[in-house]
């Protein structure tokens, strides 16, 4: 009796094993093994329900069958895992298939960045300028009251000022420079006696109410060439060769008297509208002439405070706000679409 009972037994593990790789072979989902497990090796599961047998199986023979029912156990666990391996290797293979980008979908169009209007209107400056010899400088954004003032021949007190408030900071004589024109001394004291022909570009800053027209901050270039025996008419063709370079041929162009302390005799140089070709617009408020910039013939103070003897040298200067150039050309109405960061000012252009 208790042979053939664990001859029972022996077959009954050995056909669980069968039946159970069986159905782990056929099992097709993670979610299946653990059925599988649920129902061959849980607790409540058919292998515990044989081994329950065990208890009536003589003392002599149970080592040897406890040690099959063992094999089996082992041997359906191992199934199983490597089972289960396989199931979640193929599933997530398959997660990861249907989350795979749709190629047929139409694409999104690349937006290339663009530089800001300000820093090309300074390159395309500063290029044409190259093109005639000049070379770039720069010079502080914060000055002294000697630079931005007393050495371009405005000592204090000097009604001129009054074109260039400023913003002063907290340490005495030392303020946001109102234009570019300081540089002009910092390169006649850096170069001198040497020739010099260079532009100067950069931001500048003055206490103005900020409209539509005028801003806090703006660009300037500025432009100096000294040297011996230069003349008013290097100026005039040095800027009819900007113009014709920035502007196209054949436009027209005239020099009007002016006056600024640093340069002796003062100009400023306006071309025929852009806009309407001269014949009145907005733009240049029915004129038909828009203002370039000023210049002149250096002074001769300046020129010995940059440390040149203005008996043997001479120069010329010449001072424009880009900002002020591209708004006309372009359209632009309101001179603060300049600090807003609103990317559309720059994608409306080319
Ligand atoms: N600095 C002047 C301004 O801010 C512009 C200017 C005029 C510069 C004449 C010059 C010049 O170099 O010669 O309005």
């Amino acid at each position: 009796m208790s042979n053939l009972m664990n001859l029972d037994i022996t077959q009954q593990l050995e056909e669980l094993r069968r039946e159970a790789m069986a159905s782990l072979a056929s099992a097709t989902s993670t979610e299946e093994t653990r059925a599988w497990h649920g129902e061959y090796l849980s607790r409540k599961g058919r292998l515990t329900g044989i081994l329950r047998g065990l208890g009536g199986v003589s003392a002599e023979e149970r080592p040897r069958i406890g040690k099959i029912a063992n094999e089996v156990k082992t041997a359906l666990e191992e199934a199983l895992q490597a089972r289960q391996e396989e199931l979640e290797q193929a599933e997530l293979l398959a997660a990861r298939n249907k989350e795979l980008v749709d190629i047929t979908l139409p694409g999104r169009p690349q937006t290339p960045g663009k530089l800001h209007l300000s820093t090309r209107a300074l390159r395309e400056i500063e290029g044409i300028f190259a093109s005639m010899g000049f070379q770039v400088y720069e010079s502080p954004d914060v000055e002294t009251d000697e630079y931005n003032f007393q050495l371009l021949n405005m000592p204090e007190g000097h009604p001129a000022r009054d074109m260039w408030d400023t913003f002063y900071t907290t340490t005495p004589d030392l303020l946001l420079r109102t234009h570019t024109s300081p540089g002009q001394v910092h390169a006649m004291r850096q170069y001198a006696p040497e020739p010099i022909r260079i532009v100067l570009p950069g931001m500048c800053y003055r206490y103005e109410p900020v409209t539509a027209r005028s801003e806090s901050m703006f660009y300037q270039v500025e432009g100096l060439a000294v040297g011996k025996n230069i003349t008013f008419c290097d100026l005039k063709g040095t800027i009819t060769n900007y113009i014709t370079q920035m502007y196209g041929e054949g436009r027209r162009m005239r020099f009007r008297k002016s006056y600024f302390p640093f340069t002796e005799p003062s100009v400023e140089v306006d071309i025929d509208c852009v806009i309407c070709n001269g014949k009145g617009c907005t733009v240049c408020k029915y004129s038909g002439w828009l203002e370039l910039m000023g210049a002149g013939m250096v002074h001769p103070v300046v020129l010995q405070y940059g440390g040149y003897d203005p008996t043997e040298f001479s120069g010329f200067a010449f001072g424009m706000g880009p900002d002020r150039t591209s708004m006309q050309k372009y359209g632009i109405d309101d001179i603060r679409y300049f600090f807003t960061n609103d990317v559309r000012l720059t994608e409306r252009i080319n």
